[in-house]
């Protein structure tokens, strides 16, 4: 192919990359300084940063890597990281705000909070087990942790969190139930709190799109740190909805160690993909089972988890293993990882690369953001 067809193909794809902090696509904020493709498709990509320490360069790389996998002729891709000079940094803070103010707030979240999404395309395979279970782990950080529950047919997280009940409103907002966990809090909103669980919903698609939205926008989710979403089984209506009410979201693809399951999931993953999802990490849940003789038996076979990542070119961020507390804690509205001592490590080691590395806190990240305020004050003290 062309190479100057490559790289024009591959310069629109990178609009599609937004910085994680300000919202905005790389492209539009001056970030991407060249895009040159040689004539065996090696594709070299420059990005000026704010600051040469940016503890997100990592996500900007990895969403750029995983941008170009969907474009045509690149065979192979070099990410080079250099730093803005003055100019180019006051131009990216004044299209910083341009686009800021151009895309007007529809949720209640704080600029920049992490959304991640569970997602698989199969179901059963624990992703609602998975969201508990993190949900507690994040929690445990000292943070507050949103849950939305966007199963609106299958709903089951307020009873695995077990913050069954109605929900409050205020000031127009509904009021998601709240419960501690450890040192933090859990913050959940689910359509289980506004219909009985047992009530049968067959609801058609627009309108669960419709109340995935407002589960989004008229909720108070204005002090928390993360917002974690269980989704349904299957690709589709939901994920599109969030692919478009929150772009920054990050997937997180649960499967079992299983062939077919992988291969499912490798389909969701990949629909993920060619609607400008972010899939980030993956899950393998149902690992081997470890009896009291002390032999592990994978009864759902082994190595899922792992092939996925590599196919997907994405960490595997947690094998979970078959085990009786997972079922048990979720019935008892008690996930397994507030005190099984072997799921509370797995999970808290989860938690600990979520927030160090995957989808790092507002604040703890920073680079652009930071810059942003910063610049902001030194105009207002010199005005
Ligand atoms: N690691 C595990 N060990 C033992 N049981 C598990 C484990 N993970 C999940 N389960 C059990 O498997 C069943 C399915 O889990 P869960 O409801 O979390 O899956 P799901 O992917 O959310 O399902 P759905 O697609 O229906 O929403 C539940 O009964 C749960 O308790
Ligand atoms: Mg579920």
């Amino acid at each position: 192919m062309d190479p100057t067809t490559v790289a024009t193909a591959l310069t629109e794809r990178l609009a599609l990359v937004r910085d994680p902090e300000l919202g905005a696509s790389i492209t539009e904020l001056g970030m991407v300084r060249a895009v040159d493709v040689d004539n065996e498709g090696h594709a070299t990509v420059r990005v000026a940063l704010t600051t040469v320490a940016c503890p997100l360069r990592g996500t900007i790389e990895r969403d750029i890597r995983e941008a170009a996998l969907g474009v045509d002729g690149v065979r192979g891709l070099d990410v080079v990281m250099d730093v803005m000079d003055a100019d180019e940094k006051a131009t990216l803070l004044r299209r910083a705000r341009r686009a800021a103010q151009a895309s007007a707030p529809t949720t209640t979240l704080a600029p920049g909070t992490p959304v991640l999404a569970i997602t698989s395309g199969k179901g059963g395979v624990g992703k609602s087990s998975v969201t508990a279970n993190l949900a507690v782990a994040l929690a445990r950080t000292g943070r507050t942790i949103g849950v939305l529950d966007a199963d609106i047919w299958g709903f089951s997280i307020p009873r695995l969190l077990g913050v069954e009940g109605p929900v409050d409103a205020k000031g127009g907002k509904m009021i998601p139930r709240e419960r501690a966990a450890g040192e933090g809090r859990l913050k959940v909103l689910s359509m289980g709190s506004l219909a009985a669980e047992d009530q049968a919903l067959l609801w058609r698609g627009l309108i669960v799109q419709r109340a995935v939205q407002q589960f989004v926008e008229d909720a108070d989710w204005s002090d928390v740190d993360y917002l974690i979403i269980d989704t349904p089984p299957g690709t589709g209506d939901i994920a599109m909805t969030l692919g478009r009410i929150l772009p920054m979201t990050s997937h997180l693809i649960v499967t079992t160690p299983a062939l077919a399951a992988q291969r499912v999931a490798a389909r969701a993953a990949d629909f993920a993909r060619k609607s400008n999802l972010r899939v980030v990490g993956v899950i393998e849940n149902m690992s081997a089972f470890a009896c009291a003789c002390g032999e592990s038996h994978p009864l759902f076979g082994e190595g899922g988890g792992a092939s996925l990542a590599d196919e997907l070119a994405v960490p595997l961020l947690a094998s979970i293993p078959l085990r009786r507390e997972v079922s048990h804690g979720g019935d008892l509205g008690v996930p397994a990882a507030t005190d099984d001592p072997l799921l509370a490590s797995i999970f808290d080691e989860l938690a600990r690369r979520i927030v160090e590395d995957v989808a790092p806190p507002v604040g703890a990240a920073g680079c652009s953001a930071r810059l942003l305020n910063a610049l902001e004050r030194a105009i207002e003290t010199s005005a």
